[in-house]
């Protein structure tokens, strides 16, 4: 047989897919794992936004749209950006795609040639430097520190910068640190990012789930120069638990959405019609449903810190979004459990999993390897389970 294409070698498998993979198969042979793994809400989809893909399969509403997604969504999208975000879209300035990990695809091969380089803060949710790689291109990591709360800095990005550097993937509220840049770190960013002339895609998934008073803002909206030189991605996944849906969208100056929209019609087409009649739903009657949810997942974060903070050498910082702590656990390697050795996140993630039966991410899937995400997007039961869990665990190791 001849070999597959030398782009595939480029391209690893999720850390992260696969710990939560393991989680699973160990349940399904009959183990009481608990999963903290999930990068998922475990809410149902609300009732008014199946509704709504109900209406669509019944109502006809099944068949090939506008490349750019439909023309409900796509209004929907602009209005969500005008009101949320102060960015204002034109119509043929955005494109819906198969979820925000695919626009964010989209976005880099509009962007990105073999050879640029691409700015990723670390830590970095586990897709990008594998999407960067993919195109041919670099990943150039910039370190955040647990003392700024895992946020980099304009100085930091300007001494990333080389003749090569093509665009920063900025991600707040962050996967998995929970770090929200406020407006004068994120115009500190965007002064460098107009001065160096980079394109910045901006992942803004976590948008609605934010804690401590904390303001999403978007980068986008700063100023013209930084509007005209961003792609601000989000979706419906985390906001309105619809991961399945798959549903992302993106807005971007109208020569870079013409080529996103041309990529995709040529790939996908299209993201399901029907996704996007629920999804247009979900943008326009949004405020009930996300408000429930955060306020549930703030209880769970809460419970998570207060319960990590108990466990002498954990150091774990207060997010500020999304649904994960992520947690120092390097004071613990160099331990045992028995003939077990713990020297890295990667073993503090299998001994918690296959010898305490609770599922975590290993730091090093992020770029961090001193920390583990722990994700409280699960019942108050699991996490209350998996935190006494984790606690045995950390604590017996000598
Ligand atoms: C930071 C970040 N961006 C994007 C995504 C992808 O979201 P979607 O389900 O819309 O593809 C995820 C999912 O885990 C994420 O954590």
């Amino acid at each position: 047989m001849k070999q597959l294409a030398s782009r595939v070698s480029c391209i690893s498998p999720s850390l992260s897919i696969a710990i939560t993979s393991q989680a699973k198969q160990m349940k399904i042979d009959g183990r009481d794992v608990v999963n903290l793994g999930a990068g998922e809400p475990d809410f149902d989809t609300p009732e008014h936004i199946k509704n709504a893909g109900i209406y669509a399969i019944r109502s006809g509403l099944t068949k090939y749209t506008f490349t750019a997604g439909s023309q409900d969504i796509v209004q929907a999208v602009a209005d969500k950006f005008r009101k949320d975000n102060g960015l204002k879209y034109a119509q043929n300035q955005i494109v819906v795609s198969s979820g925000a990990k695919h626009s964010i695809f989209n976005a880099l091969l509009a962007l990105v040639n073999p050879g640029d380089e691409v700015i990723v803060p670390v830590p970095y949710w586990v897709t990008y430097p594998e999407l960067v790689k993919f195109l041919g291109a670099t990943p150039v990591f910039v370190q955040g520190v647990r003392e700024n709360k895992f946020k980099i800095t304009g100085a930091q990005l300007a001494a990333a910068i080389t003749p090569k550097t093509k665009a920063l993937i900025l991600n707040s509220p962050n996967n998995p640190s929970g770090a929200v840049y406020g407006e004068n770190e994120l115009k500190d960013i965007a002064a460098v990012v107009v001065k160096k002339d980079l394109y910045c895609i901006a992942d803004e998934v976590y948008e609605k789930i934010i804690y401590n008073n904390a303001r999403h803002i978007s980068i986008a909206s700063l100023g013209p120069e930084i509007f005209e030189q961003t792609v601000t991605v989000n979706g419906v996944s985390k906001s309105f638990a619809m991961t399945g849906w798959r549903i992302g969208y993106l807005g971007a100056p109208e020569p870079i959405a013409k080529a996103i929209a041309a990529i995709q019609s040529q790939t996908t087409h299209h993201p399901s019609t029907i996704s996007m009649t629920a999804s247009a739903s979900a943008l326009r009657n949004n405020a009930t449903c996300i408000t429930r949810m955060v306020e549930e997942f703030n209880k769970r974060r809460q419970f998570v810190l207060t319960n990590l903070n108990e466990i002498p050498g954990v150091i774990s910082t207060d997010p500020d979004g999304a649904f994960y702590v992520f947690a120092d656990v390097s004071a613990f390697y160099g331990k045992k459990a028995g003939a077990r050795a713990i020297a890295n996140s990667s073993d503090m993630a299998h001994y918690l999993l296959e010898e305490k039966l609770v599922a975590a991410i290993p730091g090093s899937a992020f770029g961090n390897d001193a920390c583990i995400r722990v994700s409280y997007a699960t019942s108050m039961e699991n996490i209350s389970k998996g935190m006494q869990r984790i606690k045995e665990g950390l604590t017996s190791l000598c």
